[in-house]
């Protein structure tokens, strides 16, 4: 990148934490504990003994018998607390019950429809034995693979743990994902059995997803039952000898349920994610590594307190749902709250009448959802009391200065610290991070955790501080993933064979004059016009930027003096018309933020853009529409109508 463009992108409002929130925070106590005295002592003596650290933590959690190593590296393969024999349900949930968090209750659950379910420590230990009970009668043994394709609903995390406490490895399918790739994932992870839901709430309307993995089933030759939960009561049909449902399977089954003793290392979960080839990978994650490193980001970054109330509102079908829904707010008795249905259904405050109505004091959230929220307006926040917040956070994409500063302003109500996690599947936890002591820039996710070795290259491996370049990893941390399901080699080819020995992300990143890491996006999503090197996503930070935008695409046209030139499609908000005008003054705004260099060639004004149901905007979708090329799978996007949009826009 020209070094024009990046003094022009340089971010330089701080924002630190106040005193109080910082000497109360979980890490500064933990600190005075070793006499520590700031962030960068923490960092040295981490550093310096990256053993220590975790095996600080490790001990928090309880181990049927302990580990004998902290760390054993042989790049790329580490094994974290060797031949401890450890199982993570049973820190979740057995280690509370027998304390007083028995009755603390776990689980707050909204329906989409406006219904409440409360599930305490000791409910939910009940329910997860009596599942788990329900596998090993249907004959799922240690190491068996269960796919479990659910929404929302609370049967989705009761069947993790199930899983988890006897040993099963399970798959979560994410239920916006439609049956041709349940299909291919439960092919790959060869699963034994399959839990899935007759139909649940999206926008008032019943999805029903039993109706459509019928038509897939026979595809999968190892499945040998169904398990079917009811939740929206629309009619299914049960094949005799194949589907139970989850309700009369439990029934007979003993509240108690004795715990599998795992190795640290053995598998807990395989979940699908998108690489660069069509074919989606498995990445696979381990019970004890897994479990410290979650616990201990929890604890440190979001600073979770027993009398916290949580709310990560992501989907446990991802990542972010299975380590900061599912296992670490469990593993540290946290209170969480969890919503079936879309944030902004049936009115565009459904979160903030939630956040009021359940006094949640912690809230991590995508980028996505908070532009699509400073699009409607603050007058919807505004109108619930928000002033239980203390701790905002972010994941999932680069989040722009502006939506960064709405959030802060509008739900934070200038008081609480944005975190903005950097973190992937592969990673399993979050790894370039603020913590509380830390002076946040927006739209930076600030330096890495403590104990992680993270830098920007470039081609030649060299680290470097000009522009932006290959994030890396260096070094080991516990929640790392251990391999891609059945292919071994694909996990050493896609991540460790650019640069030996260092973990290659795949993002581009840059890091600025005071150490602070600025992602800027996928590798893939890196333009090069006329020989500059361009981030998309700060195209579209500095289009979002401007007040009229509410979301915008940037995707690279092929060019053939330029090589690509920057395209654009955007989403005003409301009030504002498409005009030659306005593109004029998007432009002058552009180069005003970036630099001329950066300006979009063409600048198409859509309603929508093609995204998952996760809210992810489709790049593959938009770039293969700007090529000319064929569009390929769009089964999985949540609004198709979006696509044929795209070719009148420019
Ligand atoms: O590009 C980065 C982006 O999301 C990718 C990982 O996606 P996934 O495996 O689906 O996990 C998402 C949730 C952890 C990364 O390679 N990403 C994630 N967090 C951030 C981010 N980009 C910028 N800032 C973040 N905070």
């Amino acid at each position: 990148m020209s070094s024009e463009l990046d003094a022009l992108l340089k971010e330089n409002r701080l924002f630190p934490p106040s005193e109080e929130f910082m000497e109360n925070s979980n890490i500064q106590k933990w600190m005075e504990r070793y006499g520590i005295q700031n962030y960068d002592e923490l960092i040295n003596r981490a550093l310096e003994d990256r053993e220590w650290f975790w095996d600080e933590f490790a001990r928090e959690l309880e181990w049927f018998q302990p580990y004998q190593d902290v760390l054993k590296w042989d790049p790329p393969h580490a094994k974290w607390f060797s031949r401890g024999k450890f199982n993570i349900t049973h820190n979740a949930l057995d280690r509370h019950v027998k304390t007083w968090r028995k009755n603390k209750v776990a689980y707050i659950w909204e329906g989409e429809l406006g219904e409440v379910k409360k599930l305490t420590y000791h409910d939910l230990y009940r329910k997860v034995n009596q599942m788990a009970n329900a596998l090993r009668s249907l004959g799922v043994k240690k190491g068996d693979r269960v796919s479990i394709y659910l929404p929302m609903i609370l049967e989705l995390p009761i069947a993790m743990l199930a899983c988890a406490k006897i040993g099963a490895v399970h798959s979560v399918v994410f239920s916006g994902f439609w049956a041709k790739a349940f299909q291919e994932r439960a092919n790959d992870a060869q699963v034994k059995i399959a839990i899935t839901v007759d139909g649940f709430y999206r926008r008032g309307k019943v999805i029903p997803l039993k109706e459509n993995v019928d038509k897939v089933l026979d595809e999968i030759p190892s499945l040998e039952k169904l398990i079917v939960v009811k939740h929206a009561k629309c009619s299914v049909e049960m094949k005799n000898g194949r589907d139970l449902w989850w309700d009369e399977i439990i029934q007979t089954q003993e509240r108690e349920c004795p715990t599998e003793i795992m190795d640290s290392e053995d598998p807990l979960f395989i979940l699908y994610t998108s690489g660069t080839t069509g074919k989606p990978k498995g990445v696979v994650h381990v019970h004890g590594g897994y479990a410290v490193g979650i616990y201990t980001t929890l604890k440190l970054i979001f600073d979770l307190k027993d009398e916290d109330i949580w709310w990560c509102a992501a989907d446990i079908g991802w990542v972010t749902g299975h380590s900061y829904i599912v296992y670490a707010p469990l593993i540290l008795g946290a209170t969480s709250v969890m919503y079936e249905g879309a944030p902004d259904y049936p009115e565009p405050d459904r979160l903030w009448q939630m956040i009021e109505d359940y006094g949640v004091t912690v809230f991590y959230t995508a980028p996505t959802t908070i532009r699509m929220f400073m699009k409607y307006g603050e007058k919807w926040p505004q109108k619930h009391d928000l002033t239980s917040l203390r701790l905002l956070g972010s994941v999932g994409e680069p989040i722009n200065p502006e939506a960064w500063v709405w959030y802060h302003k509008h739900i934070g109500n200038r008081q609480c610290p944005v975190m903005d996690t950097w973190w992937q599947t592969e990673t399993g936890m979050q790894l370039i991070t603020p913590l509380p002591i830390s002076p946040l820039k927006p739209g930076s996710t600030v330096k890495p955790f403590p104990t992680v070795e993270a830098d920007v290259v470039d081609d030649n491996g060299e680290s470097i501080r000009e522009g932006g370049g290959h994030l890396v990893i260096k070094t080991p941390w516990p929640a790392m993933f251990r391999t891609l399901y059945k292919d071994p080699e694909r996990y050493v080819d896609a991540y460790w064979s650019k640069f030996p020995g260092l973990y290659l992300s795949g993002d581009v990143a840059r890091i600025d004059q005071d150490g602070y890491f600025w992602i800027q996006g996928r590798e893939d999503d890196v333009l090069n016009v006329a020989g500059h090197r361009i981030s998309t996503a700060e195209v579209e930070s500095a289009i979002v930027s401007y007040d009229a935008v509410a979301e915008a695409a940037v995707v690279g046209k092929p060019d053939p003096v330029k090589g690509e030139e920057i395209c654009s499609y955007v989403i005003l908000k409301e009030g504002f018309k498409p005009s030659p005008r306005l593109k004029h003054l998007l432009r002058q705004h552009v180069r005003e933020e970036i630099g001329p260099v950066a300006s979009p060639a063409y600048i198409g004004f859509v309603g929508d853009l093609p995204k998952t149901r996760s809210g992810k905007i489709m790049r593959r979708v938009i770039k293969a529409k700007v090529k000319g090329d064929d569009v390929g799978d769009i089964t999985t996007l949540a609004n198709p109508e979006a696509v044929d949009e795209l070719d009148n826009a420019l």
